[in-house]
């Protein structure tokens, strides 16, 4: 086996159902979760279809008779396979393609049984076996459920029974089927670069196939990312409307297909991008798609991220119910030109600022090609005996005896050419030997792939906890693609490369979770060329962008916060941008806050604000990480934006506006509506985080049913005197 897949651990495992291979008799397979379904259904032939995607229905029995209710959308019958397979009577884009060990590329994949298995009250696995009725290959397709959540993950595990190798052409991990809908389907997807990530554009798909990919191989979303959101009959807006939220678990190259095909119905196939990954399987071997996670509501967009937040926190992103640390990074303040008396500086204005951790950023390794610039060290991860003569370890001291925690960077995937590593061993280098090396910041990337590599990548997380075992924290850097994909170690297997760059990064990344199960780790990628679940598994948070200017930040940050719950989002306040100190902080606070900045520039007022603010986020965090986020008003057709977040028990609220416009008079001139308050509780509106001597713009601490703030509003009075307002709401007794 090339590459398995954990297999659940399963508390309680009950066969609900196995139908033969024998039966003839139509099958039909409800996937529920507790507003939705997705069926699948065999047909005469076995095939399976997926018949419907939708709202639950409350009697299942009735979902037997939705197939018939459909005439035939097309001649050939072949554009609603639950997993289309290609070469046979199936013309359709397929989901899997291959070349059978003798070199036949037909495939055909019927229905032999399903199982269900519940893990627990809330999760279910569905596994479906097809077969080739040809040859010995078999695809079984999983569809894991979480009830509560409404969320699904799915993915496919083909195998090789045959004698000789089969190599899979076109490996998906899910295959949807929507059926026509109203107007038709809106996709809404991504595109960016460095310290532009995640703008959106939005369309009604037309007829034929529209792809987002990626082909960088690391830092794979540095263009475009595998996240998207599909409304179904019309545009959904935040609070109505159809809409399905999808995003491949998967770190490398992706391909996700949208085909709006000639019956108008659309068909969706994600998986990791087939393209110059061809993957060979031995006899015996299977190997394991990524999944692609999904959610669907009918009440909109801001419903539907809510349920993949809910989702997230509670089984994928590491501690997604637990705490995280404010800090204060050295990036910004210092970038690669510092010492031991300035960190140790920084540590006390750590303190100082009132934050919990400091971070010491790239720049600390390198003795003979010292880290400098980003021209030399990587891959030589000892401290700089110049800058730091006494070590990490006397850092650690250091903000221990100021009473803060340390953390550190690394990029250990990557290698300059100026570095030990790279003279000692070449051969870890991902190149081509006969082409001129082709450097993306000034360095390569190594080869993952192999386990040696591996065991070094692993090495440099584990020797900085097994010298410095009270280091808390660590940002994992990722700032390269790969040009001249060739690895030294794969030999003839080089269409392998990408799949198993991933796949080895993973096995690190199971590595250091199994020895630090609990320590915080951020996933940076020179920005976010690299936001997705497949590696927040590993983490506790990511780091949206280099784009730190706050007014940037409102729109990157909304963007993301359709997929990722706030208590992921590094928001950092910096210097960049012309905003003040408040509205820069206001920004930050809307996900997991930190500082880039000279503390010791900051002058009295701004260093009071800061302090004050980060004292208030101590007091409303828990609302931020573990509450419900509603989107209010968005910043792309208003003046202000404002969003917010409100706990479990509706008892706590915040609420975030800001000024996006700064053409003369723009400002909020109506209330802005709030969401998700208990209509029956009253609730006091204070406005905080004010700047000293500014008093606030509202009348402090009115008291408001939520009925009243839902159905009218407040209205922030943000203009170009008020950017930013941040207000907390107290139910009263
Ligand atoms: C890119 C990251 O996004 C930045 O935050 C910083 O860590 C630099 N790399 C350091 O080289």
């Amino acid at each position: 086996m090339r590459f398995k897949r954990t297999r659940l651990s399963l508390a309680i495992v009950c066969l609900i159902t196995v139908c033969s291979f024998a039966k003839a008799q139509v099958v039909t397979i409800p996937v529920e979760t507790i507003h939705n379904a997705l069926v699948l259904q065999t047909d005469a032939r076995k095939n399976l279809k997926m018949v419907y995607f939708g709202a639950k229905l409350s009697n299942a029995a009735e979902y037997a008779a939705i197939k018939k209710l459909y005439k035939p959308n097309d001649d050939s019958g072949i554009l609603d396979d639950a997993y289309t397979p290609s070469g046979s009577a199936n013309l359709a884009e397929p989901a899997l393609t291959v070349t059978h060990a003798d070199g036949n590329k037909s495939l055909d994949l019927l229905y032999v049984n399903h199982t269900i298995t519940k893990a627990d009250d809330n999760v279910s696995l569905l596994t479906i076996t097809l077969k080739d009725p040809a040859y010995p290959f078999e695809v079984k397709l999983y569809y894991k459920t979480f009830y509560k959540e409404d969320v699904t993950e799915q993915w496919s595990v083909i195998t090789n029974n045959e004698k000789g190798i089969v190599t899979l052409n076109k490996y998906a991990s899910a295959n949807l089927n929507f059926k026509k809908e109203g107007e038709g389907f809106w996709l809404k997807h991504y595109h960016g670069n460095w310290a532009s990530e995640m703008k959106p554009e939005e369309s009604k798909l037309t007829h034929g196939i529209k792809t987002i990919d990626s082909k960088l191989g690391t830092r794979a979303n540095l263009y475009e990312p595998s996240t998207f959101m599909i409304s179904m009959g019309k545009p959904a807006t935040e609070d109505e409307g159809k809409v399905f939220l999808g995003s491949l678990e998967w770190s490398g190259n992706f391909r996700v297909d949208f085909e709006y095909d000639p019956a108008d119905n659309l068909r969706l196939i994600a998986g990791i991008n087939n393209a110059a990954s061809e993957y060979r399987l031995k006899p015996g071997e299977e190997f394991t798609t990524p999944a692609l996670v999904y959610t669907y509501s009918d009440h909109g967009r801001g419903d539907a991220s809510r349920q993949l937040h809910r989702w997230a926190r509670q089984y994928k992103i590491v501690d997604g119910n637990g705490s995280r640390l404010t800090l204060l990074n050295n990036w910004e303040s210092t970038y690669f030109d510092f010492n031991e008396a300035k960190l140790a500086q920084l540590i006390k204005d750590t303190k100082k600022l009132g934050a919990d951790m400091f971070l010491l950023d790239d720049g600390w390794f390198g003795n003979n090609h010292p880290r400098n610039g980003d021209n030399a060290g990587l891959g030589d991860w000892q401290e700089n005996k110049l800058k730091l003569p006494n070590g990490i370890s006397s850092l650690v001291k250091e903000a221990q005896a100021n009473g803060v925690k340390f953390g550190i960077w690394i990029e250990p995937e990557m290698v300059n050419p100026a570095s030990d590593l790279y003279k000692a061993h070449p051969d870890w280098v991902i190149k081509e030997a006969n082409r001129p090396e082709k450097y993306f910041r000034n360095q390569l990337v190594l080869d993952l792939t192999n386990p040696k590599v591996q065991d070094f990548v692993f090495s440099v997380v584990d020797n900085l906890f097994t010298r410095n075992p009270d280091l808390a924290y660590i940002k994992w850097d990722c700032n390269a693609v790969i040009y001249n994909a060739h690895s030294q170690y794969l030999k003839k297997d080089q269409s392998h490369l990408y799949v198993d760059y991933v796949k080895g990064l993973y096995k690190v990344l199971d590595r250091v979770r199994a020895r630090y199960p609990k320590v915080p780790l951020m996933l940076c990628s020179g920005g976010g060329g690299r936001v997705d679940y497949g590696a927040l598994k590993y983490f506790t948070e990511y780091w949206p962008s280099d784009n730190t200017d706050p007014l940037e930040r409102i729109f990157i940050q909304w963007e993301y916060s359709y997929f990722f719950p706030a208590i992921a989002s590094s928001n950092h306040v910096t210097d960049w941008g012309k905003q003040p100190i408040k509205f820069r902080v206001d920004v930050a606070m809307m996900g997991k806050m930190g500082f880039d900045i000279v503390v010791g520039k900051l002058n009295d007022k701004d260093l009071g604000f800061c302090q004050q603010a980060l004292k208030n986020y101590d007091a409303l965090k828990d609302v931020i990480w573990h509450g419900d986020q509603y989107r209010l008003q968005n910043p792309w057709d208003n003046d202000a934006a404002a969003l917010m977040y409100v706990n479990d028990s509706k008892s706590k609220a915040v609420v975030f506006n800001y000024l996006v416009n700064n053409r003369y008079g723009t400002g909020t001139k109506s209330p802005i509506r709030f969401k998700g308050l208990d209509p029956q509780k009253k609730y006091t509106v204070k406005e905080i985080n004010l700047y000293p001597g500014s008093g606030s713009v509202l009348h402090d601490n009115q008291v408001y049913t939520g009925d009243f703030l839902m159905a009218v509003g407040i209205n922030p009075e943000i203009s170009s005197y008020h950017t930013s307002v941040v207000l907390q709401l107290d139910a009263v007794n």
